[in-house]
C-alpha cells in the first residue's frame, strides 16, 4: 500500500446493521474488513473451552494474549453463548489493552496492500482508531434489534423465545454502555444512522453518502 490508509470505523450496539454495513462498505470500496467483535467473542469461547470464567481478569487477560489469527474461524463464535462471554470479556481492561494493537495495526497497515480499512465495533470511533477518516454510529431501537435477531435466529432453524431474546438484548446493552472502560458510546464526530425504519440497502445508501462527503476522490 503506498500512502496513508483510509480508515472507516463503525460503531453500535448489538443487531443495529453494523455488520451488513460494514461488509458492504468494505466491498464497495475494496477495504479490508475486521469485525472487532469476533475478538471478543474468541477470546470469551477460549476461556469457556479452558473451563474459566469470562469475568475472571486472569484467565481473560491470558487467554487475549495467546488469540491468534485462525481463533477467529471458530463457526461457534456467532451463537449467543460466545456473545454472552464476549461482553463479559470486554469488560475487562487487560482483554481491551491485549486487542488494541491488533486492531490498531489492521487499521493502519490494511492486509493485502488494501488502501483502507473498515473496522465495526463499540469502540472503534472513540478509542481505536479516534483519528477515523469516516465514523458511523449504528442504532435501532432494542425492540426492532431483538426482532431482527429472532428473525435472524429462526432463519438458522433456532427454537427462540422472543421475551427472551429481547431481555438478554437488555442486559447486553446495559453492559456494553455502563461498563468503565471504552463504554459504548457515539463518538462526538460520528454520523449516527438510525436503521429502525430502514432497510439494508437504504442503511447502505445513507452510509456511502456520508463517507464520499468524507472521502470525495473515492480514494
Ligand atoms: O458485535 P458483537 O456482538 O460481535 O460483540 C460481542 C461483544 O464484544 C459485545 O458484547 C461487545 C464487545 N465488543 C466490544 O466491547 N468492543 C468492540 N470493539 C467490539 C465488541
Amino acid at each position: 500500500m503506498t500512502g496513508r490508509s483510509f480508515v472507516i470505523a463503525i460503531d453500535g450496539p448489538a443487531a443495529a446493521g453494523k455488520g451488513t454495513l460494514a461488509r458492504r462498505l468494505a466491498d464497495h470500496f475494496g477495504y479490508a474488513l475486521l469485525d472487532t467483535g469476533l475478538l471478543y467473542r474468541a477470546v470469551g469461547r477460549r476461556v469457556l473451552d479452558r473451563g474459566g470464567n469470562p469475568s475472571d481478569p486472569l484467565a481473560a487477560g491470558a487467554a487475549a494474549r495467546a488469540l491468534r489469527p485462525e481463533n477467529l474461524d471458530d463457526p461457534r463464535l456467532r451463537l449467543d453463548e460466545a456473545a454472552g462471554a464476549a461482553s463479559k470479556v470486554a469488560a475487562i481492561p487487560e482483554v481491551r489493552a491485549a486487542l488494541l494493537d491488533f486492531q490498531r495495526g489492521f487499521a493502519a497497515h490494511p492486509p493485502d496492500g488494501k488502501r483502507g480499512a473498515v473496522l465495526d465495533g463499540r469502540d472503534i470511533g472513540t478509542h481505536v482508531c479516534p483519528n477515523a477518516d469516516a465514523k458511523i454510529f449504528v442504532t435501532a431501537s432494542v425492540e426492532v434489534r431483538a426482532e431482527r435477531r429472532v428473525k435472524e435466529l429462526r432463519e438458522r432453524g433456532l427454537d427462540v423465545i422472543p421475551s427472551a431474546v429481547l431481555q438478554d438484548m437488555k442486559e447486553r446493552d446495559a453492559r456494553d454502555s455502563s461498563r468503565s472502560i471504552a463504554p459504548l458510546v457515539a463518538a462526538a464526530d460520528a454520523f449516527v444512522l438510525d436503521t429502525s425504519s430502514l432497510d439494508a440497502d437504504g442503511v447502505f445508501a445513507a452510509a456511502l453518502q456520508y463517507v464520499a462527503l468524507r472521502n470525495p476522490t473515492g480514494a
